[in-house]
């Protein structure tokens, strides 16, 4: 869906959008399309590229905040039946948009324990679905989408996978970025008087501030802890949420902005979703060569944020 489909009913405009977020389209799932449809189609890409078969995978996590149903059952449990993964957990993470972050180092715990060979993790969001298509503030931001990827311990010696992640949470944030109703707190009635207010609602702008000062600080953060200069890391995959973030952080860190990869405008963001998607579109395009030391790093709803250093 391009920008310039929302100049047909709001006031706003592909310039103001392209100008303030750097997004240019978003990819709009059917009707029909539930976050675990989408799910499920990026476990099967990732398991036949790894040519793994599913009864192999011990755990499936799923990292949304767009579940197909409110609280339960999870999407995860909805994989694991549709692609076969019969001997395998499964489970939701829910840390917003920095949930791919935290599911990644989960699997990595559960593989560095001995307690799963194999973790399939999947980020996922259907967002168009929670999304108040009448509020420009909030509806030109984002998309839906998936991406997997699998966390296996291979013995190989290869030294590959996820080195360290840091993961963090302000919950005094909580209110900046939430689904007002619909939840414990306000439960649906027979009498629910505001179903706007089951939708995302933001505060854009201290957002905004929130996401500069954690990218930045976190990016260097991961550097410093793993004794790693820039000159040492290939790429920078930051949640794909606004340009202007990604391109603050980088001012503030005075780290390179051609470090940062950034596909958010095709895309828009895409939540939980946003990191798994860029690194196998830079997978597929060939920017990623084994051996390539890899940050990514996320904020999100909770508040929360995070980072992953990989080696590819
Ligand atoms: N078209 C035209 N005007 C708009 C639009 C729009 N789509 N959206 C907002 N405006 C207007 C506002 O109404 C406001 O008008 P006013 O001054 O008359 O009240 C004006 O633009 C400026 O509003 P600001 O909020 O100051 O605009 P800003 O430059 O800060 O950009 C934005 C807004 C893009 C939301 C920015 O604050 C932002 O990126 N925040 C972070 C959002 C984000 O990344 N959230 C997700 C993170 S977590 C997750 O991924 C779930």
């Amino acid at each position: 869906m391009a920008n310039e489909e929302f100049s047909t009913y709001l006031d706003t405009s592909d310039e103001w959008i392209r100008s303030h977020t750097g997004i240019g389209f978003r990819h709009i799932a059917e009707p029909t399309t539930a976050t675990s449809d989408l799910a499920v189609e990026a476990a099967r890409k990732v398991l036949s590229k790894a040519g793994l078969p599913p009864e192999e995978v011990d755990l499936v996590l799923v990292a949304t905040a767009t579940g197909d149903f409110l609280g339960f059952p999870s999407v995860a449990c909805i994989v694991q039946d549709r692609i076969g993964a019969k001997k395998a957990a499964a489970m939701d993470v829910g840390a917003g948009c920095t949930g791919f972050i935290y599911a990644l180092e989960t699997a990595r715990c559960f593989v560095l324990s001995g307690g799963a060979r194999n973790v399939l993790v999947i980020g996922a969001e259907t967002l168009s679905r929670i999304t108040n298509w009448q509020d420009r503030n909030t509806c030109v931001l984002f998309g839906d989408g998936a991406g997997a990827a699998l966390v296996s311990a291979d013995g190989s010696g290869t030294n590959r996978g996820i080195i360290s992640s840091v993961l963090r949470a302000d919950g005094s944030g909580a209110e900046l970025l939430s689904r007002p109703e619909g939840g414990t707190r306000f439960p649906f009635t027979d009498r629910v008087v505001d179903p706007v207010a089951t939708y995302l609602k933001m505060d854009g702008r201290q957002v905004y501030n929130f996401a500069v000062k954690v990218v930045s600080e976190g990016i260097v953060n991961i550097m410093e802890t793993n004794h790693l200069c820039i000159n040492d890391i290939a790429w920078i995959v930051p949640h794909q949420a606004n340009v202007r973030i990604i391109e603050a952080a980088a001012k503030r860190s005075k780290l390179p902005i051609e470090k940062f990869f950034m596909n958010i405008e095709e895309y828009a963001n895409t939540s939980a979703a946003s990191i798994p998607i860029a690194l196998s579109e830079m997978s597929e395009k060939g920017l990623l060569k084994s051996g390539d030391l890899v940050v990514t790093f996320g904020f999100g709803a909770g508040l929360t944020y995070g980072g992953n250093l990989i080696r590819w």
